[in-house]
């Protein structure tokens, strides 16, 4: 039996949960898996309705469970709260840090029928299957933070950018040894030409190369990352990089294969992973069911995977959203000319309708 914690959120969270839970229990239902999940308030609507956006109740639930599903948090109603009650701030980064979930998986796999979606050139993008380990847990994100008062007027503010040697280390494990699984091909993403932080991140990472003898290790520089990831994505297997350059890697990786409303993420190293869609709560689309649920309902597939250890029935939901995909249904923002548009609602269904 399986514990699954359901953090909906804000935005277009709910409508992706949504989908996600339906596809889960047309799992349960096909597979016999034994799961139960339980809701609980995060984020905006925490805030609004116990003044809070991480109410310790949610906390305790995550702690207790065997894995947390997020759908998003934030948006303009909470944009100028005072920052500790501020959804992001306030509860996502306090949560993935009490789980203790240092090492963000971020897969970028292009379904072979969306090649022609992507704002790039099919053939840059077509076969492409890149995963961005980003570490999670420390960073920029995490440092020290001040903002004092100047007396000719406005503010001096200071933002801390701190790493460990043992931070760097756990979290470039995992990349060797995800590498070692795939095509044996390790990118280290940093600033070592200008951050001490990255000139550590880059000793660690090498001094690791000895005990990973079968993957080929190389470090490329972050502004050169991003060039790359546009001019010829292909050539990479696994990126590895700090929190905030992997924060934004990722958003710019999601959209090769069209979306960023396709991408799937898996939060692990603590006793409980975090899955969630690497996309934000969309108010732009919010309420409109027109949201793609599928980085959702890929994250319920990477959660079968690495927190359950069910690889075959993670397998299905990826086909299953293949398979969907295959026969032209599309949410908006992967529709294509002669394809079938369907809602946020529909596409869930559809996927669920494939378990079996
Ligand atoms: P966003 O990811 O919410 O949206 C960026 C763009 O992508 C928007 O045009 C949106 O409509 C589109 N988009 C995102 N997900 C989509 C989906 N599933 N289907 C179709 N289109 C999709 O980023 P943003 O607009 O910069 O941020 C909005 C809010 O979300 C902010 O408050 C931000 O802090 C928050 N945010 C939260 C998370 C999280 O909870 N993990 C992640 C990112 C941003
Ligand atoms: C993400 C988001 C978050 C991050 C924000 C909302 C704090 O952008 O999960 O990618 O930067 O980690
Ligand atoms: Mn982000």
């Amino acid at each position: 039996m399986f514990k699954i914690t359901l953090l909906p959120g804000d935005g277009i969270g709910p409508e992706v949960t949504a989908g996600a839970v339906r596809v889960l229990q047309a799992v349960q239902k096909c597979t016999g898996v034994e799961i139960t999940m339980q809701e609980a308030l995060f984020g905006g609507c925490a805030y609004d309705k116990t003044g809070t956006p991480l109410p310790e109740e949610t906390l305790r639930l995550c702690l207790e469970g065997d894995a947390v599903l997020l759908g998003a948090v934030g948006g303009p109603r909470w944009d100028n709260l005072p920052v500790h009650l501020r959804p992001e701030r306030g509860a996502l980064l306090p949560l993935r840090k009490e789980l203790g979930v240092f090492a963000n998986l971020r897969p970028s796999l292009i379904f072979p029928s969306l090649a022609d979606a992507s704002t790039l050139k099919r053939e840059v993008v077509d076969g492409l299957d890149l995963m961005v380990v980003r570490e999670l847990t420390g960073g920029i994100y995490f440092g020290k933070k001040q903002r004092e008062d100047l007396p000719e007027g406005g503010y001096r503010v200071v933002e801390t950018l701190e790493y460990t040697t043992g931070e760097i280390e756990r979290v470039a494990r995992v990349a060797f040894e995800l590498a070692r699984k795939r095509r044996c091909k390790l990118t280290s993403v940093d600033k070592a030409n200008v951050l001490e932080s990255s000139r550590l991140w880059r000793e660690v990472v090498s001094g690791l190369a000895a005990e990973y003898p079968d993957v080929e290790l190389n470090h490329m520089l972050v502004d050169n990352c991003a060039m790359q990831l546009v001019r010829n994505p292909k050539q990479f297997d696994v990126l590895l990089t700090e929190n905030m350059f992997g924060d934004i890697l990722s958003d710019q990786a999601s959209q090769l294969t069209g979306s960023i409303g396709m991408l799937p993420s898996a939060s692990l190293g603590g006793k409980v992973g975090l899955f969630e869609p690497i996309h934000g709560s969309a108010p732009d689309i919010a309420g409109k069911d027109i949201a793609n649920p599928i980085a959702s309902i890929l994250s319920v597939a990477m959660m079968l995977r690495y927190s359950f250890n069910l690889e075959e029935e993670a397998a299905l939901v990826e086909r299953a959203v293949s398979a969907v995909l295959e026969e032209g249904y599309r949410t908006t923002d992967i529709m294509q000319p002669g394809m079938r548009r369907v809602s946020t609602g529909e596409m869930a269904e559809l996927i669920a309708g494939k378990i079996q």
